[in-house]
């Protein structure tokens, strides 16, 4: 559908944070939309839902090349064309002691899973490169644990350290991020015996399960088979991706 930018706002180095109207379905966590970015590239992107009401919906992104660049020069009152939602989002349960694990880009869909979901409690590490971004919106959900890369904020190394400190008191983990963190955490699961679901990113395409550009190797009965990240996932079980 065709809808209006509120507001396209920075919020740290490459990274913004995109409002507009929306009177589309309301995603479930962990689901996705795609956005014309306009351009020479005639694909649309891909980006994950980070908050929604019954008037707008919220995605930060990240410029990685010509689709994103243009969309970040879009302005308040400029149109854009978004579909969705889309894909397999995050599966709920209720009165868990939960533990939310976020990489750089992959924080902003957890957001709006932190909000959504009714934990008994509520851990969520975030992890950062240096800069931060977020992270006073998850403050009200849970107890927030910060890592950066190079100890700017909070600790300093990668989000997975110090989760074994806590992991006897998990029920489920969520987690989205970069693949080597996605892989620390399928260990982690495997080894804790703890469920675990993950949001696995993948080049796009069509979105909606058309096209086959977005295989995600999961393993099945000793083997293994492809499933579309776009319409099987985003979310997976951490235990049947194959890294
Ligand atoms: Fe086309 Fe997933 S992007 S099948």
């Amino acid at each position: 559908m065709k809808t209006k930018i509120l507001s396209n706002e920075k919020i740290a180095s490459g990274i913004y944070k995109l409002v507009y109207e929306w009177k589309g379905g309301i995603p479930s966590p962990g689901q996705f939309v795609m956005v014309d970015c306009k351009g020479k590239t005639f694909l649309k992107r891909p980006i994950s839902v980070c908050s929604v009401d019954d008037k707008s919906m919220t995605i930060v992104y990240q410029v990685k090349g010509e689709g994103t660049k243009n969309l970040s020069e879009m302005k308040k009152g400029d149109t854009i064309e978004v579909t969705g939602p889309h894909g397999h989002g995050f599966e709920l349960y209720e009165d868990k002691n939960v533990l939310i694990v976020g990489g750089g880009i992959g924080i902003p869909p957890l957001l709006y899973l932190a909000k959504k979901i009714k934990a008994k409690n509520l851990y969520i590490a975030l992890g950062f490169k240096s800069e931060i971004f977020l992270v006073e919106e998850f403050k009200n959900l849970g107890e927030v644990i910060v890592t950066t890369e190079d100890g700017s904020f909070g600790k300093k190394g990668m989000v997975t350290q110090g989760i074994e400190d806590i992991i006897d008191k998990i029920d489920i983990i969520y987690g989205c991020g970069p693949k080597p963190m996605l892989k620390i955490l399928q260990d982690i699961s495997l080894k804790n015996n703890i469920p675990c679901q993950i949001s696995v990113e993948e080049r796009m395409a069509c979105g909606i399960g058309a096209c086959l550009v977005c295989a995600c190797k999961v393993k099945k009965d000793g083997g293994f088979e492809y499933k579309r990240v776009c319409k099987d996932g985003p979310v997976f079980w951490a235990e049947e991706v194959e890294f």
